[in-house]
């Protein structure tokens, strides 16, 4: 099965509903109608049912940030999953490295989104990264692969194509400083073989490369064998920019 592209947005904490209505409408004229790669918005939750009103009628698809995995309770500012389905939110990235090393998300906290997120039939986009100092030491595929193992533990191949990973080194993250695209080729052959590893089917599985993902360097990462896509902080904010990146060439 060939892997089709996938292009996604992380707006992280930005945007009132005023400007993510513009940005998405503006998205979803440019790029709406793109059959032969996947676009998705990454929205905060403030804005996901503005966000999703604003793409209606087109192909772009919209995503959480992250979520809770109990469907309810005494969990103060937490969103569920029920929550996200009752909106039509169909997918939300987990384990994002600011979710980790901000919030001390653990391996095993972080599983448990996962699989919470594909029993209610959420598209799981999960994210793992190495420190600049793990990369020094030599340990990048070490920390990649076993953060990949933890995160998918008990995902069983009926559930893959729920799965989309995202490989974004930490010190490549809105710093400007991006891996180069035989850095993260590396990186994303070494996962692929870790989910075929696990019994799952790598080949059938998106791994997007994100950590300054920009208009003029997306091409050149895109050009990649194993890199399926990106996962785009500060240029998804820009129209202009995004729809560039969504428009790659290769
Ligand atoms: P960046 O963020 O493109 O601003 O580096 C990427 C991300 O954190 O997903």
């Amino acid at each position: 099965m060939a892997r089709k592209p996938i292009l996604a947005g992380n707006w992280k904490m930005h945007g009132s509903t005023a400007e993510a209505k513009a940005l998405a409408g503006g998205l979803a004229a440019k790029v709406g109608q793109q059959t032969d790669r996947g676009v998705i918005l990454g929205p905060p939750f403030t804005a996901l049912a503005t966000t999703l009103d604003a793409v209606k009628g087109t192909n772009i698809i919209v995503s959480a940030q992250n979520m809770h995995f109990e469907e309810k309770g005494a969990f103060t500012g937490e969103v569920s999953p029920t929550m996200l389905q009752d909106l039509g939110v169909t997918h939300v990235i987990l384990g994002h490295s600011e979710r980790r090393e901000i919030f001390g998300e653990t391996d095993e906290l972080i599983n448990k989104k996962v699989a919470s997120a594909l029993a209610h039939d959420l598209t799981a986009i999960l994210c793992v990264g190495e420190t600049l100092d793990q990369r020094d030491a030599g340990k990048t595929n070490d920390v990649v692969t076993g953060q990949v193992k933890a995160g998918l533990q008990g995902v069983t191949t009926a559930q893959a194509p729920k799965i989309i990973l995202a490989y974004e080194p930490v010190w490549a993250i809105g710093t400007g400083r991006v891996a180069t695209p035989e850095q993260a080729q590396d990186v994303h052959a070494a996962i692929r073989a870790c989910v075929n590893g696990l019994g799952l089917p790598g080949d059938d599985i998106a791994i997007l490369y994100g950590g300054s993902v920009k208009p003029d360097n997306v091409d050149g990462l895109m050009a990649c064998p194993d890199i399926d896509g990106a996962l785009v902080g500060g240029a998804s904010l820009k129209v202009e920019d995004f729809t560039r990146i969504v428009e790659f060439q290769s």
